[in-house]
């Protein structure tokens, strides 16, 4: 993406932004797991094609400093929660990036656990981060369940904006899914939509009376990718992951997604 689709201010708070946030990174890995970033993490070189970010994301996140940018507030937001519950994320040995997109986020656990394991629906986008990435273990999976791993094959699952897009007919059986594979006693945390942010821009009313006989709301379905913005209630979305797992809070981030962060029974 070229610098000029972006304001000058645009492009200055994303280049503050990105230092800031790197800063908060290195010094956490750092000060709380001993432990160097690698280029993968920084370098611009590592940031993938416009066409291809713009397949699974925002296309401004093309853009270097919004990559990097956000990619470390969101990694520390999840880190920060792990630790909060008392998980070291250094005994985590075997960790998935459910829905991984472009490896945004998978390549911050590079450093600290050895078995970085990935998968996306996205052939395009799996494809290029499996050649750019060849330490992590990147897989292509299915629209529905089973994902290709064992049962009860790691201790943290998480998933960056992808809940946000699976239908309400499918929540379940992908919930279930999680669960199968995860060990007892792991930990998951899967981001939803908070609509205090993403759909700060509706009306009260439009709000309010799409729930009067849900307990969720869907829009922007495509029927070719099956795909969906979903926003559920937290009350139902405690009733579905309390099935499999501990529901041990939800977590707001400043404008971003709230974390569902779970315990496996
Ligand atoms: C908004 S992107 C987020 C990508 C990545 N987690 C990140 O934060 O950079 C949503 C991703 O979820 C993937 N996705 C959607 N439904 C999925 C499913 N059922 N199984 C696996 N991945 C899925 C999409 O292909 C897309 O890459």
């Amino acid at each position: 993406m070229s610098s000029d689709t972006f304001s000058p201010l645009q492009l200055k708070i994303y280049a503050e932004e990105r230092a800031y946030s790197f800063e908060l990174l290195r010094r956490t890995y750092r000060e709380r797991f001993n432990r160097e970033l690698m280029p993968e993490q920084y370098a611009d070189a590592f940031v993938p094609p416009a066409d291809l970010v713009a397949r699974i994301q925002s296309p401004e996140k093309a853009h270097p400093d919004c990559w990097f940018a956000t990619s470390y507030q969101t990694i520390l937001a999840y880190l920060g929660e792990l630790s909060d519950h008392s998980v070291d994320i250094l005994n985590c040995s075997s960790v998935l990036d459910f829905g991984c997109g472009l490896g945004r986020l998978s390549v911050h656990l590079q450093p600290l656990c050895s078995d970085v394991f990935a998968c996306d629906i996205d052939d395009r986008v799996i494809a290029w981060a499996a050649r750019t990435f060849p330490s992590i273990h990147f897989a292509r999976s299915a629209f529905l369940p089973p994902l290709p791993y064992d049962d009860v094959s790691f201790d943290f699952v998480f998933g960056n904006s992808v809940f946000t897009h699976i239908l309400y007919g499918h929540q379940e059986a992908w919930i279930a899914e999680i669960a199968r594979i995860t060990k007892p006693g792991g930990m998951a945390i899967m981001s939803v939509i908070d609509p205090n942010v993403q759909m700060s821009d509706w009306g009260f009313v439009a709000f309010d009376k799409s729930l009067v006989d849900e307990k969720y709301i869907e829009w922007s379905f495509d029927e070719r990718t099956q795909n969906v913005n979903i926003y559920m209630t937290g009350k139902e979305q405690c009733r579905l992951w309390n099935r499999h797992f501990s529901v041990l809070e939800i977590r707001s981030h400043y404008n971003d997604q709230c974390h569902i962060v779970l315990r496996k029974i």
